[in-house]
């Protein structure tokens, strides 16, 4: 049996990222989504409200399983005894910064792989900060997120206006 791990932050979940769930999803017999921090980041969702949002995002794919951790990504692909990690790249800067994590999470785990998927022309250019901002001012967000979590991002980016 073959299980894949796909990481991220997903605050929120976009469709960019539902792509590469939907890809990923078929070449495994299992995907776990796993929703996660960077310590680098300040989120506008808790990680309670991205698990969530990111379930009913995927509530469709039976082979799915979204999963949150506030850990290290190592941890988690060990305990899952995953094949491998999948990541979305959209541009050549993506690839450079998933090299420096795989080679990190290497070093945790020697037995961590990554695969990478690129992104679809038409969702590359799509970020979750893209989402939030556009959500901020009101806009229509309704094309970058799946339908599921349009109102619920919208009201509330438009709500705490961050
Ligand atoms: N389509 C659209 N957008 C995409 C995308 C896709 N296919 N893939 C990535 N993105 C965007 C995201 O929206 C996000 O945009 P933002 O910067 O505007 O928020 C950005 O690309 C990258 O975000 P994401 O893919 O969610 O990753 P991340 O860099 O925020 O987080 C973790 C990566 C959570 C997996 C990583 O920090 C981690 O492993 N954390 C756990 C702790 C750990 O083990 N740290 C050591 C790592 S070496």
């Amino acid at each position: 049996m073959i299980s894949l791990l796909f990481p991220g932050s997903f605050d929120p979940f976009t469709r960019g990222h539902r792509d590469i769930a939907r890809r990923a999803s078929k070449i495994c017999d299992k995907l776990y989504v796993a929703c996660m921090n960077n310590s680098k980041k300040h989120y506008s969702f808790s990680l309670e409200e991205r698990i969530s949002m990111t379930k009913i995002s995927l509530s469709e794919y039976d082979n799915i399983e979204v999963i949150g951790s506030d850990g290290l990504l190592v941890d988690i692909f060990k305990d899952l005894g995953c094949n491998a990690v999948v990541r979305g790249i959209r541009s050549e800067s993506d690839f450079r910064y998933e090299a420096e994590m795989a080679m990190a999470n290497r070093m945790l785990y020697p037995a961590y792989d990554v695969t990478l998927l690129p992104c679809r022309d038409d969702l590359s250019l799509i970020s979750s900060s893209i989402v939030k901002e556009v959500a901020s001012y009101g806009g229509d967000i309704s094309r970058m997120v799946p339908s599921q979590i349009v109102e619920q991002v919208t009201d509330r980016l438009r709500k705490d206006g961050n």
